[in-house]
């Protein structure tokens, strides 16, 4: 749904004359603070009058016409955030990642792939045996990778199936016997055609366990026999129960998990735009499935992203296109106008960001929010708020202006993130970089800062810091704290859709002591609230 200034219908409360004056809608409260950029903490919502059960607020969105999504909520195209893990998990709680560039386009394909060819509950690459190892080799294997399973699929080398080494025999007093002595042959096996499961995995996986009693493990063929993967009873049983808590997964039309990618916009040596590798790159990332492709750079308002996205939208004119950043409307048009769907807002928000300290530049989100939504492209293009965004409550503020937000700091803890886990005193932490840290652009990400051809003897210029953050759970647990959040918000506005938290929205200034009294204050805090 695209930004709409009409009331929400359901608006039943006429708008007290004080109300009005304290309580402003965007227009007349950003005007009234013209010339000052205001971001989340500077700003609060006012409460409307509401018949909106806020677990049953409406939070789908679009990022074109062809690309929905039904939770506002992105993963950032960073290289400590998001990769194929990061993607699959944002696709199940229904958003999106974004999987970076700060790898080879083969391998980033790749990643691409492995999201679209994801089937939720299916182990794809389980652990097998061959038929002459011995039982001793599998006991070690257990003991030495940790496994905390004992049932091996067996195949012959090229991956067919020649039956299961089931966990009773899989014991000290056996370990002399071969694989091919112990396990059940093929023709004992149930096993699940691929085909036949592909619409919808897990309640042809739930169908099986219920027929077959006792059973705990199933194997998926192809049509050659060839082992597929393998699903757990355990594992169906969670996903079910998860399911009648949470969103939807975001899906194709094909059943498949949507995926984004972020790619550069390039130079060649000479200065033009590197058109035969972006189109090289982005017909494969398409040939892959991919549902949406982020142009992604710290400034977007420029002639080679400009070209880069006339480029994409004449070669592949379905496809989703996302494109920034910008914090002007200027730039939204500017975008716009060369075919993006899609427009990212933010310089220098983000919690590892030092753009606006090394160069000066970049706007706080909430007023480069507002001017952006003034664009006179506003009608045909998306709106994401990229960066900033710490806490359940600036989702719901900067939803009052656009269509989704980007994350990267508040899922770079969670153990979908890329990157290994520290531990420090005792703590556990995964590292967060900035795109624009030396280290990032290093690995490859120097073109997003306009800094890919420099001369060799010329050190790059930092726009981002390398960080830790501390470890957190599954997204999936992060993404219900902030879309409970945002439901939140939506209840107290009386807004059932994110079309309504639009004209919903009543602004007021905030103080930093009334930014103390909204936090928790003058109490020994006991546990942290999260995402709150
Ligand atoms: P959060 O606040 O979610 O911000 O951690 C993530 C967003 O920050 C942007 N980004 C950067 N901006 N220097 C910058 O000025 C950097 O090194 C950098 N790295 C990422 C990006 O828009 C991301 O989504």
């Amino acid at each position: 749904m695209l930004y709409s200034n009409m009331a929400h219908s359901s608006e039943k409360s006429p708008t007290h004359s004080v109300d009005q004056v304290f309580y402003q809608e965007a227009d007349a409260f950003f005007k009234t603070h013209a010339h000052t950029a205001l971001t989340y903490d500077d700003i609060t919502l006012a409460t409307r009058y509401s018949d909106v059960l806020p677990r049953k607020a409406q939070v789908d969105t679009a990022l074109s016409e062809r690309l929905k999504l039904h939770i506002p909520i992105i993963s950032s195209d960073m290289d400590t955030v998001t990769e194929s893990e990061m993607a699959i998990a944002m696709a199940l709680n229904g958003g999106l990642g974004l999987i970076h560039y700060n790898m080879t386009e083969a391998q980033q394909v790749k990643e691409v792939a492995r999201v679209k060819n994801f089937v939720h509950g299916l182990i794809q690459e389980p652990i097998t045996a061959k038929p002459d190892q011995h039982i001793g080799d599998l006991l070690k294997l257990i003991e030495n990778k940790q496994y905390n399973f004992k049932t091996f699929p067996v195949v012959d080398t090229h991956g067919k199936l020649l039956g299961l080494v089931p966990s009773a025999v899989v014991k000290e007093r056996y370990k002399g016997r071969t694989v091919k002595e112990a396990m059940h042959a093929r023709k004992e096996l149930y096993t699940l055609d691929e085909v036949a499961i592909e619409k919808d995995p897990i309640a042809a996986a739930d169908a099986f366990f219920n027929e077959h009693l006792g059973i705990h493990k199933v194997l998926v063929v192809d049509k050659n026999d060839t082992l597929r993967g393998l699903f757990t009873l355990s594992d169906i049983e969670r996903i079910i129960e998860e399911r009648a808590a949470t969103v939807k997964p975001t899906r194709d039309a094909q059943f498949r998990l949507l995926c984004g990618a972020a790619v550069s916009a390039t130079r060649t040596a000479s200065g033009d735009l590197d058109k035969q590798r972006i189109l090289g790159h982005v017909g494969n990332l398409v040939q892959e499935g991919v549902d949406a492709v982020a142009i992604s750079t710290a400034h977007g308002h420029t002639l080679g992203v400009g070209e880069t996205v006339k480029l994409l939208r004449q070669e592949h004119p379905e496809l989703t296109l996302i494109a920034g950043n910008v914090t002007s409307a200027e730039g939204v048009d500017f975008l716009a106008d060369a075919g993006a769907d899609a427009i990212k807002i933010g310089q220098g928000p983000g919690s590892i960001c030092t753009t606006r300290i090394v160069a000066g530049v970049g706007i706080p989100q909430m007023t480069a929010l507002y001017v952006a939504s003034k664009s006179a492209s506003r009608g045909k293009v998306r709106l994401i708020a990229d960066g900033g965004i710490t806490k359940s409550g600036d989702i719901v503020k900067a939803m009052t202006l656009s269509d989704a937000v980007i994350c990267g700091g508040v899922l770079a803890g969670c153990k979908e993130a890329p990157g290994k886990i520290l531990e420090i005193n005792g703590k556990l932490y995964k590292e967060y970089r900035g795109m624009g840290s030396l280290e990032a652009m290093q690995a490859g990400s120097a073109a997003r800062y306009g800094q890919s051809n420099l001369d060799k003897n010329r050190k790059a210029t930092a726009e981002g810091v390398e960080a830790l953050k501390e470890v957190s759970g599954a997204v999936r647990e992060t993404l219900l704290q902030l879309v409970g959040g945002l439901q939140s918000g939506m209840g107290y506005l009386g807004a059932p859709s994110l079309e309504a938290l639009h004209s919903q929205a009543r602004f007021a200034r905030i103080t930093p002591a009334g930014q103390r009294e909204s936090a928790p204050h003058d109490i020994i805090e006991i546990k942290t609230a999260k995402n709150s």
